[in-house]
């Protein structure tokens, strides 16, 4: 029988490394469900010439094709704000909303991470977990990550991009991102990405 694991949480919190470990040690699939807002998003600013247009990214969404997953960009600034545009459309989320459900019933057991898991796409998870940090902790630790690439980026402009994108992913009308009432919640501001790992594997083993 399948068993699915739904992590939720604002940008940066460490959810992908929690569940790419979690995947690892419990040979769960694992999808980012991120990467196919941000392929929906970019895919449409490109085709858009730079602007994104709401019945095109829906068109894009329905679309969508396993070869837009692996698209250079994908984990750039520009892609992560164009996802979050396209996200907020509910036709957009409708149409991604099969696949993600399907990856959910894999025998082999799987984990999900995004901002809707445990409260749309699997309210029946086995385990809801929900990983946020500080607003710092996570600019901070963005920056670390883009500004390798980006040596002209500044840590206030990451830390506006992410404000912005937590505030329209929060605020809008169709799935916002919400912790689910029956989510565990991990905090990694001071807890260590190593701690919160060990804890989200404790309840998966507990319930399993
Ligand atoms: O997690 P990541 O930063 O890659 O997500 C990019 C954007 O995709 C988010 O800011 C959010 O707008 C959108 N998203 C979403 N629902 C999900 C996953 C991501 O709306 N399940």
């Amino acid at each position: 029988m399948s068993f699915v694991v739904a992590l939720d949480g604002p940008a940066a919190a460490g959810k992908g490394t929690i569940a790419r470990a979690l995947s690892a040690r419990f040979g769960f699939a694992h999808l980012d469900t991120g990467l196919l807002y941000r392929a929906t998003g970019l895919r449409a600013l490109r085709e858009g010439a730079g602007a994104v247009n709401r019945d095109h990214a829906v068109e894009v969404a329905e679309t969508l094709r396993a070869e837009d997953l692996e698209a250079e960009g994908l984990r750039t600034g520009p892609a992560g704000e164009a996802a979050s545009v396209v996200a907020a459309i509910p036709e957009v989320r409708a149409a991604l909303l099969k696949f993600q459900r399907e990856f959910a019933a894999r025998p082999s057991g799987a984990v999900l991470d995004g901002r809707d898991i445990g409260t749309v796409i699997c309210p029946d998870a086995d385990v809801k977990l929900f990983v946020t940090a500080s607003d710092a902790a996570r600019a901070a630790r963005r920056f670390a990550e883009l500004s390798a690439k980006d040596p002209a980026l500044t840590l206030e402009d990451v830390a506006g991009d992410l404000a912005r994108r937590d505030a329209r992913d929060a605020g809008r009308a169709d799935a916002p991102m919400l912790r689910a009432p029956d989510a565990l919640l991990l905090d990694t501001t001071e807890l260590t990405i190593d701690a919160a790992i060990a804890e989200a594997a404790a309840l998966i083993t507990r319930k399993r």
